[in-house]
């Protein structure tokens, strides 16, 4: 494995340059490969592998060892890139002790640079702690997609403003715990807005206009991968699907009618 070409404190400068920061999900060597370094700052293997490659409706069946073995695979086919995994469900709120084994064994089984937990409040204190062991958090606040029943649904939060100021608090108090760098997830512009000028780290928005450090998207969303079930506040920069189908479709075209293979 070779010398990381961006480092944590290279997003926080960019945000004190002004520059955009870019992150992309990648969950395989082969994406991760094509994640050109240079024109992606950071790659997230986010448990959203549950439901873009194992066909869950959510991401709450994911595990431990499924983010291990995906983390593995992306630094595999990026040996230098800045590489976020994600805490699943369960994998840090049966106390500190746990939260830290978790993390940990993303950076030395993953090979992770960094780890992302969901949540503010109670885990506060396990990113502190966590961010204390010399393992860097990812703080990740607004729509919490583990958290998505008690949420209703994969929708807006944030909307009224006792919520704003909750969350508000909260990047607040994930900064000062050692959060390097904040997801906020589709959360009203206005709020992203303000949260990217109050804090000192990159915020780094999805669904959450376009005020915030950064901005990160499922790159299956991106390439026209997700089928129906892209949310609408994703762009759609090609169409993989189709090409995949016209493909697949060339190549059985081809065999059915003996021109392949033709020697
Ligand atoms: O799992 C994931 O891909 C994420 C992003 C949507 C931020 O958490």
């Amino acid at each position: 494995m070779s010398g990381h070409a961006v480092r944590i404190t290279d997003i926080q400068d960019r945000k004190a340059r002004g520059e955009k920061i870019i992150m992309l999900t990648a969950y395989a060597a082969w994406m991760a490969r094509l994640l050109a370094p240079g024109v992606v700052d950071m790659l997230l293997v986010g448990d959203s592998v549950g439901m873009v490659e194992l066909g869950y409706d959510t991401t709450i069946p994911v595990t431990m060892n499924d983010m291990v073995r995906h983390a593995r695979a992306v630094r595999a086919g990026a040996p230098e890139a800045l590489i976020v995994a994600d805490m699943p469900f369960l994998s840090h709120q049966l106390g500190v002790s746990q939260a830290i084994r978790n993390a940990g064994r993303l950076m030395q089984h993953g090979a992770a640079t960094a780890v992302k937990m969901e949540g503010g409040g109670a885990a506060v204190e396990t990113v502190e702690r966590i961010v204390a062991t010399g393992i860097p958090v990812m703080g990740h606040l607004g729509l919490l997609p583990q958290s998505v029943h008690a949420q209703g649904g994969f929708r807006r939060q944030a909307t009224r403003p006792e919520e704003q100021s909750r969350l508000m608090a909260d990047a607040v108090a994930l900064e000062s715990a050692g959060a390097f760098a904040i997801v906020l997830e589709c959360v009203p512009a206005a709020l992203a807005c303000a949260a990217t000028r109050r804090l000192r780290v990159p915020v780094i928005g999805i669904g959450s206009g376009p005020d915030c450090d950064g901005q990160v998207l499922v790159t299956h969303d991106i390439l026209g991968l997700s089928g129906a079930s892209k949310p609408s506040f994703a762009k759609q920069y090609a169409d993989l699907g189709q090409a995949i189908a016209d493909a697949v479709k060339q190549f059985s075209e081809d065999v059915r009618a003996g021109r392949f293979p033709n020697a």
